[in-house]
């Protein structure tokens, strides 16, 4: 069986995009090293380091289905209608857009929340884990029990202000076992097991 992971790149002070959702600033090391890296399923090349190339190859080779939210799939702008790693996609929302609804859609909306979408990604994926996005997504499923580990791309810089991944958290105080910690020029790979 799989895993559930959720997996952010994060700036020191705990943000996972700006105010405007901005993520230029904190993504700058998927495009700072020399190494190519082909993102599966988009038509997308990280220029990253090395062990940055190595990491990535083997982390995301493990996912076999992704979990996101309404807003990553807007912001994102719906990622030009392809579907990251090649995995079929599970987007929680309360609306599903009309024009996203057709036979031909990659796309999976979710309505019933974020148990029903973990489920159904988990099946999707088989064996492979699932990747979870959307930071009211992830708070959802650390709440219901539902995150196995955490992969933070720790930026190497503060961003002031934003989103926060772990917001809205207050009484759900959640232990983690630390996994690995790989480090690079312009990003520190942490990886934590949820202690449940
Ligand atoms: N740094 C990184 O690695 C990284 C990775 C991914 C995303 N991001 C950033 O994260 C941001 C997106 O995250 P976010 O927290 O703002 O939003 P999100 O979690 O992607 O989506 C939130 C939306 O999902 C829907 N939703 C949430 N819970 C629901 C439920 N239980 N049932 C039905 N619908 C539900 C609602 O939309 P509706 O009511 O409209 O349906 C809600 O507004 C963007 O800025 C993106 O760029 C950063």
């Amino acid at each position: 069986m799989g895993k559930t992971v959720a997996a952010f790149t994060m700036s020191l002070d705990g943000f996972i995009a700006g105010p405007n959702d901005e993520i230029g600033r904190l993504y700058k090391w998927y495009f700072s090293g020399d190494t190519d890296f082909r993102v599966p399923g988009v038509d997308r090349v990280f220029k990253v380091s090395q062990t940055g190339a190595d990491y990535l190859k083997e982390e995301w080779s493990k996912i076999g289905a992704m979990v996101t939210g309404r807003r990553d799939f807007d912001v994102s702008n719906a990622w030009g209608g392809q579907l990251i790693l090649g995995v079929p996609h599970f987007i929680v929302t309360h609306q599903p857009p009309q024009e996203w609804l057709g036979e031909e859609s990659p796309f999976v909306f979710v309505t019933e929340g974020v148990e029903t979408a973990v489920a159904l990604a988990k099946a999707a994926a088989g064996d492979k884990n699932v990747g979870v996005g959307g930071s009211q997504i992830v708070q959802q499923c650390l709440k219901a029990g539902l995150i196995d580990e955490i992969q933070i791309e720790l930026a190497h810089m503060l961003l002031g202000e934003g989103i926060r991944l772990f917001d809205n958290l207050a009484d759900y105080a959640i232990d983690l076992e630390k996994i690995e910690v790989i480090d690079t020029p312009d990003v520190t790979h942490l990886h934590f097991r949820v202690v449940k």
